[in-house]
């Protein structure tokens, strides 16, 4: 559903010939109400109409007065102030939200749209750090994003399970590993031997030698490395699904590095045929340096194909096979200038679509201020930090509703959606660092302040005794309080929001808006008695409100991949 924003913008577009969504973009909410419920200043159009603002607001105004969707329209210097019938807006806000609350966000402007979306993709024999817990939770907000706006969208896991780093897992297997210790806690058992073969392997060079031989036997297809790699593979899976289901999380595919082993001589052959591939040092490459790029290594002086080659293979196979009309890769901002590459190549090679792939990229995630790397084996273990945030969780609702019911389930869902929560509420781009103490802070801007507003708001119907079959008939007479209206403002936001949130490819936008209406909703919660309203009508339009307010934050909470609890 279109706000009021899109509604002045559409009926002014004709006045001012620009288009729409950049004077949505101008239109304010006043700060105080003398100025109306949305203002739209003049002075941007002064350059191109030639005209003085005033002269420009008053022709706005009469379009405005005409259309007679508002109750008033008035005209202050190079200022428009717009006043809107306050209940109707309300009645339709709470009506849309009664019905389908995704009514009021999306438009299924994607509809045929088809996108494969990259995300997770973590490294077998590798526990899942928290660093890939970003990939995981923005790609897996802004598949839903998309999905709701009505694309067809292919989850992929292109999980790292190949390079020559399988050749030292092997060899230290083999020299230090035991099955038990491994079926176990097999990513974490798998990391130890691999930092230790690193250790070990700076004192006797020879080793690398030795893994070096075993990843050649398993390019070869040797029996005793296949079977030792695809037990790797097997484990290191069970882990990562643990870890899915507890977050929720699903690909519509899971296909590895190694799927693409018996793809890439096509593609290797393509660039060649075209004429794109050149010798650089013994290794074959794309010469990029027309685009200001370094050269796209293809194979190695050793023929081994790279990490390039694969995504090259992975991306025809998403576009032409999975039926992605765009790809898109959710990965850590250090990997830009590779899908720089990956993407300038296919162009190369004729794929008009390489322009509409796009690398989705996040900045880095601390712990406590302190940088992640599992080569030295400084990991933090996102189930560990899953583990005890569910704890603390758990601890706080001891504290404060001892008497709830379902204290597990609900200390799971908040522990994990305070994780979650902090990571997608900032600009992907920014760095996040994690401290429990600010994640799980019930009344700082985290998971657990949005899942507890929307306890408060389930709560308050619980008390009034109602359930879903509210009659909103009355809404239009009634006169909205200051912080009803507020309220109602934030959550006309939504389509506006969500739209932005995909175009920028950005669910923080999403998590702002919810934080946003939570905010507004606490503040109508605490100035306007709802139970103890004065006339029947009002109880019952608050009644209404309070359960729009549910829905609305348990739809924001569910795209972002977070339960909503209904008491906790
Ligand atoms: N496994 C890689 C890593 O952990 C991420 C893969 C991203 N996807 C891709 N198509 N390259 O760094």
């Amino acid at each position: 559903m279109k706000s009021q924003k899109f509604t002045i913008a559409e009926l002014v577009a004709p006045v001012v010939g620009l288009p729409t969504v950049e004077i949505a973009g101008l239109v304010e909410y006043p700060p105080n109400p003398d100025l109306g419920d949305l203002a739209l200043p003049c002075f941007r159009f002064a350059k191109q109409l030639r005209k003085a603002p005033t002269e420009i607001a008053k022709e706005v105004a009469a379009v405005l007065t005409e259309s007679g969707n508002f109750k008033d329209v008035a005209v202050a210097g190079g200022y428009v102030n717009v006043y809107v019938a306050q209940g109707a807006v309300a009645k339709e806000v709470v009506g849309a939200l009664r019905t389908e609350p995704q009514n009021l966000f999306a438009e299924k402007r994607l509809i045929g749209d088809s996108a494969a979306i990259d995300y997770s993709s973590p490294n077998i024999a590798k526990p899942f750090g928290v660093g890939h817990l970003r990939s995981t939770m923005i790609g897996h907000a802004i598949a839903n994003l998309l999905r709701e706006d009505g694309s067809r969208v292919i989850g992929i896991n292109h999980l790292g399970d190949w390079g020559t780093q399988f050749g030292k897992n092997i060899a230290a297997y083999r020299m230090w590993g035991d099955e038990e210790t491994v079926r176990k806690n097999p990513t974490r058992e798998l990391l130890e031997l691999y930092v230790r073969f690193h250790a070990e392997a700076e004192k006797h060079p020879a080793l690398d030698d030795e893994a070096r031989a075993w990843f050649k036997r398993l390019e070869d297809g040797d029996e005793e490395a296949r079977s030792l790699w695809q037990w790797f593979i097997d484990e290191s899976l069970k882990a990562f699904q643990a870890t899915y289901d507890r977050l929720g999380v699903h690909h519509e595919q899971v296909l590895g590095e190694s799927f693409y082993n018996d793809k890439m001589d096509a593609v290797v052959e393509e660039l060649k045929e075209k004429g794109l591939l050149t010798e650089s040092e013994g290794a074959e490459v794309v010469d990029l340096s027309a685009y200001d790029l370094p050269p796209c290594i293809i194979r190695k002086s050793d023929g081994a194909t790279i990490y390039a080659t694969r995504d090259l293979a992975a991306a025809l196979y998403r576009h032409d096979v999975l039926g992605g009309n765009r790809l898109i890769y959710v990965v850590g901002a250090e990997q830009t200038l590779h899908f720089q590459q990956v993407f300038k190549v296919l162009e190369l090679m004729g794929r008009e679509w390489a322009k509409d792939c796009r690398h989705v990229a996040f900045g880095m995630m601390k712990y406590n201020g302190e940088r992640l790397s599992t080569r030295r084996g400084k990991v933090v273990y996102l189930e560990d930090v899953l583990e005890k945030a569910v704890a603390e969780a758990r601890r706080i609702i001891d504290e404060k509703n001892p008497e709830l019911p379902n204290k597990d389930d609900v200390a799971e869902a908040i522990g994990i959606g305070a994780v979650v929560f902090n990571d997608l509420k900032n600009y992907r781009m920014h760095d996040v660092d994690f401290r429990y103490e600010d994640v799980l802070n019930f009344d700082g801007e985290t998971g657990p302040y949005v899942q507890y507003t929307h306890a408060r708001a389930c709560s308050v119907l619980r008390k009034a005794g109602v359930k879903d079959n509210f009659d909103s008939s009355s809404a239009s007479d009634v006169v909205l309080q200051p912080s009803e209206w507020r309220l109602i403002v934030e959550m006309n936001k939504a389509n506006e929001m969500f739209e932005r949130a995909i175009d920028q490819l950005d669910p923080s936008l999403i998590a702002r808006l919810v934080l946003d209406v939570c905010h507004a909703f606490n503040r109508f919660y605490h100035d306007v008695p709802i139970l103890g309203a004065d006339t029947e009508s009002e109880k019952e339009f608050r009644l209404e409100l309070t359960d729009a307010s549910r829905r609305f934050i348990a739809y924001c909470l569910n795209l972002l991949g977070l339960r909503a609890p209904e008491a906790m």
